[in-house]
């Protein structure tokens, strides 16, 4: 996986919007966001080594889903503009890649840029419960990803907003990065 900010010029979603200054692994933690990289292989290791990671952060729960032309046909624009709206949940958003690739894009709280994640097949990421962030497929067009969640799948996607700016989780989630900072 690699981060960097993006560029914020005009053009199509699915570009690299590439501003050429990178993102550390330092200030994705400081916003709560974790990544590792589990090859897939053809053994099926890469199974076990999910499940560990799984284990260990109490994730009960998984699905895989295909976000490609293939699997949605003509509502795959209509999921799209739906995924790259800026949104939060109330649980953490895991995701690992299977097949293909696309954006994450998080936002850094404090100077409010985006940071862009291009996810590829071995990639596993975990986003806070209220971090803003939108996701999209790049130039590729497609994409298998393993959902996991904890228990039930809180799916909900709270669009940003002066509303969502008040709901606890995302109250929490700021009121996190605080107390990481003052310490
Ligand atoms: C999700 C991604 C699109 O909420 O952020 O599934
Ligand atoms: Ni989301």
């Amino acid at each position: 996986m690699r981060a960097y900010y993006f560029d914020n010029l005009p053009g199509d979603q699915r570009l690299p919007h590439d501003s050429g200054n990178s993102v550390s692994d330092e200030t994705l933690k400081s916003i709560g966001v974790l990544h590792w990289h589990i090859p897939i292989d053809e053994e099926g290791l890469y199974e076990r080594k999910v499940d560990e990671v799984a284990q260990e952060r109490n994730y009960k729960n998984r699905d895989v889903i295909a976000i490609s032309k293939e699997s949605l046909g003509d509502q795959l624009e209509v999921k799209l503009k739906t995924f790259y709206h800026e949104h939060m949940h109330e649980d953490e958003e895991i995701r690992y890649i299977m097949k293909g690739s696309g954006f994450f894009d998080v936002r850094e709280h404090d100077t409010e840029s985006w940071i862009r994640c291009h996810m590829g097949a071995g990639d596993l990421m975990v986003l806070p419960a209220g971090i803003y962030h939108r996701f999209t497929l790049d130039e590729n067009n497609a994409v298998r990803t393993m959902r996991l969640f904890k228990d039930e799948p809180k799916w909900i996607a709270y669009n940003r907003g002066p509303e969502t700016d008040a709901n606890q989780y995302r109250v929490d989630y700021v009121n996190s990065l605080q107390t990481v900072a003052v310490n």
